[in-house]
């Protein structure tokens, strides 16, 4: 089977990709490739970032691979904390201070729309191919649910009552920004194999 390598080191990630691509493509970690290094993402957009972290891969293995980024789009704050999302309160993936600092950026304010956005960048023979995935919904006004991370505790999606962090991981993935990049992703990969 063709191999392609995933620019992640989130193990969940990894397998819940893998799950979707099972019999088209085989994924390779980073690891496996003997990247260990943590992939710089300096750009000002999910998209730069993808591309960068797919780019140094390529670079490093002339491999087919993918990368994504991910970010929360707020309406009212022009956007932010986008890019910024991982980093919005701190250094750090500090997923309670994030939703402290979202909370309290959106206090006083009416318009609570929001997205998720996710961007794929594929390398496949040499090619770049980018794939984006959306989802709308609003942020609520205090945290709700346990499950998923980062943002769904506040984040419900357009049609539900719940936030994400209240729903299970395959109900989430079903309607989710990543869900649905990386099923246009897998389409794609799906018709190339075809060829
Ligand atoms: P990444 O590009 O997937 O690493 O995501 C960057 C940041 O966006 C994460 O650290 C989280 O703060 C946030 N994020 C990404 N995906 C999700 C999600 O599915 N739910 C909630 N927050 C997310």
């Amino acid at each position: 089977m063709r191999q392609i390598i995933f620019a992640t080191n989130n193990a969940h990630k990894l397998g819940e990709v893998q799950a979707l691509l099972d019999g088209v493509f085989a994924l390779k970690t980073l690891r496996e490739c003997g990247i260990t290094e943590d992939i710089p993402e300096t750009a000002a957009t999910l998209e730069g970032n993808a591309l960068q972290k797919a780019r140094y891969v390529y670079e490093r293995t002339g491999c087919d691979c993918f990368a994504d980024d991910t970010g929360l789009e707020v309406e009212a704050l022009g956007g932010e904390p986008g890019v910024r999302s991982a980093r919005y309160a701190t250094d750090g993936h500090n997923f309670a201070a994030n939703n402290r600092l979202l909370l309290r950026n959106l206090e006083g304010k009416s318009d609570r729309r929001a997205h998720f956005r996710t961007v794929i960048a594929l390398i496949l023979g040499g090619e770049e191919y980018l794939f984006e995935g959306r989802v709308d919904g609003t942020i609520i006004g205090h945290e709700a649910g346990a499950e998923g991370f980062g943002y769904d505790p506040l984040f419900v999606p357009e049609g539900e009552e719940r936030t994400f962090a209240e729903m299970a991981a395959e109900e989430k993935n079903a309607i989710s920004h990543r869900g649905r990049a990386v099923a246009k992703l897998v389409e794609f990969l799906q018709t190339k194999t075809k060829n």
